[in-house]
């Protein structure tokens, strides 16, 4: 074992990493640590090779995860975003692992674009975390059904938008959009739906009690401030657009911002709202507590004339026993 000996507590500075998202014919650039009880030795450092033998001796004892310091973070994330489409292919690697690997760093993603939303390399690379998403999620229902087993449904704003974007693309998918384009288009606007959020504050964001009118306005203004923000990258197409500014519509026209109704709301507008309203009631907020699927379906159904009754009926069926389940 190649370790200096340095040992650290187990804390929120590591960030567990699955061992088989680490490719041996790959610069592996950051210092891995090992979890030894409770404690984080480092195992190899960034350094040194990571090489056949290091990653089979660390198999043949049952690791399975690794730990990368906060300090190594931006670099582990760079490496598992260069070789994404690598890992996904690799026929050696679990699917389930798989599914865990491309959440995890499309969470991390979303957080760096949350941060600073107008840097157009962070959109860059939103979209080609999506294209890779796309070509997995198409490839079947195991990589949903793995991939709704690994989420999380916590409170922020990046689990969130992975949880829209993928419910989404496998959602358009289950419609019958098969055009990889399309859903690359669906996929990167449903990732920013609610990019416009970083101008709240976090105080009116998670406020436990009611709005005020004026808070209630200022909510009501992310998908126009989404809109904006993305536009002064010029980075997405046109077609992504419709995810974040008609999140908010609904199918009666009691939404926001523009109170359109039925079919005047874009395609991708009717699919990211019914996957965004889903996520919210299945996700729990600092005001609410998290509902499953079956009691949130209900919730949707109970206000059906929200949404397009068919694409509704199509979505219960996907989340439901029929489809992936959850
Ligand atoms: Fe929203
Ligand atoms: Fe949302």
């Amino acid at each position: 074992m190649v370790t200096t000996g340095k040992t650290n507590t187990l804390t929120d500075n590591y960030l567990p990493i699955y061992l088989e998202a680490l490719r041996i014919d790959s610069i592996v650039d950051f210092d891995l640590y090992i979890r030894i009880g409770d404690d984080l030795i480092l195992y190899r450092a960034s350094d040194l090779p990571f090489t056949e033998k290091t990653r089979a001796t660390l198999l043949d004892n049952n690791v399975d995860r690794l730990y990368v310091p906060s300090s190594s973070q931006e670099r582990y994330q760079t490496y598992i975003e260069s070789n994404i489409g690598q890992i996904l292919q690799d026929r050696s690697i679990s699917e389930p692992t798989k599914a865990g690997i491309v959440y995890d760093s499309t969470k991390l993603l979303v957080k760096d674009v949350l941060a600073n939303p107008t840097l157009s390399e962070n959109v860059r690379r939103s979209k080609s975390m999506v294209e890779s998403s796309v070509s997995y999620i198409i490839k079947g229902q195991e990589a949903f059904h793995n991939l709704l087993r690994v989420m999380s449904f916590d409170y922020y704003t990046y689990t969130h938008s992975v949880n829209v974007c993928t419910f989404s693309i496998a959602f358009a998918r289950h419609l019958g959009i098969t055009d990889e384009e399309k859903l690359n288009h669906l996929g990167t606007g449903a990732l920013l739906h609610d990019v416009g959020k970083t101008k709240i504050s976090d105080r009116i964001l998670n406020k436990r009690s009611g709005l005020t009118l004026l808070e209630m306005e200022l909510v009501k203004r992310h998908p126009q401030w989404g809109v904006e923000l993305m536009r002064e990258t010029d980075m997405i197409p046109e077609e992504a657009y419709f995810p974040i500014i008609q999140h908010h519509e609904r199918f009666d026209g009691a939404g926001y911002p523009s109170s359109l109704r039925g079919n005047d709301i874009h395609e991708f507008g009717r699919i990211v709202g019914i996957a965004d309203s889903f996520d919210a009631l299945t996700t729990q907020r600092v005001y609410q507590p998290a509902v499953d699927t079956y009691p949130a379906l209900k919730i949707m159904f109970k206000q059906v004339s929200s949404f397009d009754r068919k694409l509704l009926e199509k979505f219960a069926y996907l989340m439901g026993p029929g489809g992936a389940g959850r």
